[in-house]
């Protein structure tokens, strides 16, 4: 962002707080999608990487994965067609999974984790008299999915699960992939189904979780949108498979558009060290693969004072440290500032995906951040006000 935009809304509110600017989220997802729409993909949203953001990507995405009851709640509050969503991710209940069948007439596509999924499918399509859509997902090796083998199986006894309607695969392994581990899995998929096909199993669908990486941290190479997108197609161009390939992202579509705003509150130096205390933190912030504080991430230092001359100002290494009561509350070290003061704001940039959620939030009791949204022409709005936590950390029922 700006920093005329960044000052504008601090002006209007305080640290610490996250803010999507939502110009620069359709405009990357607006590119991504018009993209592959070309190549006939179509977008999925994974919206654990940031669900306050499924309204403003709706226009843009074909589809939502939804991993937990939660989740589909959001989805119900903002008013998403179920028929557009992914019900996704281990522990499904019957309860949770009943109610949706039965309130939304069986709309969904429903992943299949396990044999004990598939016979939760299978029952609540036998109850409702609805025929479920499902993808089999297939594990990558840990606790999500099943294996290949049990994947055929279920594909090439189709017949005895009348109540759903196997419209294919679902595969993600990880996040922060290189390409070349992205094209093997490509290559991997591929042959996979088309042993299938030649067996008589018909696949009309892949879902695919390319995991893309987003570089975090200065010293990595930076992003070529369109290369990588070019790359990615022409995998799928390679392709012998010709069914629909729908592409589920979340932290690529939506990292670049959120900054974490956090003010300096104190500073000290020990033992020739100097410490910048924040109001924010780690459990404000995650970046994927910043290790004991030592890279440096995407960070604008804004200074809050006017009178200084510019001659004046010394560039200094700062420690960053949260307002945790935990020695890991380090955010980044050594990053050089010039001139910054107490009261000066750091904005913490790229943190559009997964930082809101992850964070270890519920540790001291302090206040959750505020969310605001912001574009150019409506300006700055909270869309989350800060909270407290206190409640949720200390008994509510009083007797024993
Ligand atoms: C099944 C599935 N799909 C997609 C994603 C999104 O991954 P990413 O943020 O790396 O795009 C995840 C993340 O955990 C996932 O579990």
């Amino acid at each position: 962002m700006k920093v005329s935009d960044i000052e504008a809304i601090l002006g209007k509110c305080a640290t610490p707080a996250y803010v999507f600017d939502l110009d620069a989220l359709r405009e990357r997802v607006g590119k991504i999608h018009a993209f592959l729409q070309q190549k006939n993909i179509d977008l999925v949203f994974a919206m654990k990487a940031n669900p306050f953001l499924v309204r403003v990507i709706e226009p843009l995405a074909e589809r939502f994965e939804v991993c937990s009851p939660g989740e589909f709640r959001i989805c119900e509050r903002e008013k998403l067609p179920v028929s557009r969503l992914v019900i996704s991710g281990v522990n499904k209940e019957y309860k949770d999974i009943a109610r949706i069948v039965s309130a939304y007439q069986g709309q969904g596509i429903y992943t299949i984790e396990s044999l004990q999924q598939l016979q939760l499918l299978t029952k609540c399509a036998k109850e409702s008299g609805f025929r479920l859509e499902a993808l089999i997902r297939i594990s990558s090796g840990n606790q999500f999915g099943v294996d290949f083998g049990q994947a055929k199986e279920i594909l090439t006894n189709q017949k005895h699960y009348p109540g759903l309607h196997f419209r294919g695969i679902q595969y993600y392994s990880g996040t922060q992939k290189k390409i070349g581990r992205i094209e093997k899995e490509i290559q991997r998929l591929d042959q996979w189904i088309e042993e299938l096909q030649a067996q008589g199993v018909c696949i009309e669908e892949l879902e695919y979780g390319p995991g893309f990486y987003v570089p975090y941290f200065r010293s990595e190479q930076d992003e070529d949108l369109e290369e990588l997108l070019e790359q990615f197609t022409g995998f799928v161009q390679q392709m012998h498979f010709q069914g629909k390939i729908t592409l589920e992202m979340g932290r690529f579509l939506v990292a670049d558009c959120g900054s974490f705003l956090t003010s300096i509150v104190e500073r000290k130096e020990t033992e020739g060290q100097i410490y910048g205390i924040v109001d924010g933190g780690i459990h404000h912030l995650n970046y994927y693969g910043q290790m004991m504080a030592m890279k440096l991430p995407y960070i604008q230092h804004i200074s809050c004072h006017e009178n200084i001359q510019c001659e004046q100002q010394v560039e200094e290494k700062w420690d960053i440290c949260g307002s945790l009561c935990t020695v890991a509350d380090v955010i980044v070290k050594q990053l050089p500032l010039l001139g910054a003061q107490v009261g000066d704001v750091l904005v913490f940039e790229r943190v559009g995906a997964y930082s809101v959620m992850e964070g270890i939030n519920l540790f001291l009791s302090r206040d959750l951040p505020c969310v605001l949204f912001y574009s150019r022409k409506e300006g700055v709005w909270v869309v989350r006000k800060t909270q407290s936590t206190d409640l949720l950390n200390s008994r509510t029922v009083m007797e024993l």
